[in-house]
């Protein structure tokens, strides 16, 4: 793996698995460029990888604004010049009933999860065509993509779609090189891992709760430059949660 020539683009990188991501791309050597609504926590991080010597932007963005889109690329053509790594993390998960969850909700969740993801694929990759670069996408998704508690509609639905779009993108994009994965998350712990209880550790067959680290292998394994042969997949990482059969008799 190399990613020390990457410039690599993650979105809602302020906080949870973005910022893992951030964190672990500068490790490897990566130039990385975060943007989220949280201003303080992005400027944050990015002074924490400078402090470092890391090669390190933040760009205030909402991700549900075409116009912020398309400004954030601009800023960057001028100031760093084209990325080759995007990873479409920004994300909203906010479950309510179908019975109160109005239209406005619903076009929020989209907006922020799912029409986000088109809207920078759709900028990186006018430039990976016009400089022929073999870009790659990365669309965070969900094992909720593939089942559901009550109330999901909205989250599951953008995450559904994340997946589609990962495969029609990849489809589209396959002539330019350009390669387009997604990855589902089960539960990955963010935050005060040490204060999860045994049960919860003990619904996966891995018997742990994931951690930001290993969404960080995956994303490496599927940007990797020489993976060349993995697009329109999704990969989950969910420490088989999913595949743990429940049959109560
Ligand atoms: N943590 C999990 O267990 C898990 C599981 C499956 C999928 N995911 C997905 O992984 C991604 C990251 O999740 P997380 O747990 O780190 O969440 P998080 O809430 O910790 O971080 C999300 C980030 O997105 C940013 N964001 C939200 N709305 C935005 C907007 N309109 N414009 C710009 N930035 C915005 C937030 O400010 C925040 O920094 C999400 O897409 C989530 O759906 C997470």
């Amino acid at each position: 793996m190399n990613v020390e020539k990457d410039i690599v683009l993650i979105t809602g990188a302020s906080n949870g698995i973005g910022r893992g991501l951030a964190l672990s791309y500068a490790e490897q050597g990566a130039t990385v460029i975060t943007c989220d609504i949280d201003e303080e926590r992005g400027l944050q991080l990015i002074g924490e990888l400078r402090k470092k010597g890391k090669s390190a932007f933040f760009f205030s963005c909402d991700v549900r604004k075409p116009e912020d889109v398309e400004r954030v690329f601009q800023d960057i053509d001028e100031e760093i010049g084209t990325i080759t790594v995007l990873v479409n993390n920004a994300g909203v998960s906010t479950f309510t009933s179908m019975f109160d969850l109005e239209v406005e909700d619903w076009d929020n969740i989209i907006h922020t999860n799912l029409r986000s993801a088109f809207l920078f694929a759709k900028q990186a990759s006018l430039r990976w065509k016009k400089n022929n670069v073999q870009g790659r996408i990365v669309n965070m998704a969900s094992t909720r993509a593939f089942m559901s508690e009550p109330n999901s509609e909205g989250y599951a639905a953008t995450k559904g779609g994340l997946v589609a779009l990962t495969h029609a993108m990849a489809a589209s994009l396959s002539e330019f090189g350009i390669r387009v994965n997604s990855i589902s998350p089960g539960w990955i712990q963010t935050e005060n891992y040490d204060e999860l209880r045994d049960i919860d550790h003990e619904q996966h067959l891995t018997n742990r709760v994931g951690k930001v680290s290993d969404i960080a292998k995956a994303c490496f394994y599927l940007t990797d430059e020489d993976n060349d042969f993995v697009t329109g997949e999704n990969l989950v990482v969910d420490g088989g949660m999913t595949r743990k059969m429940i049959y109560e008799h």
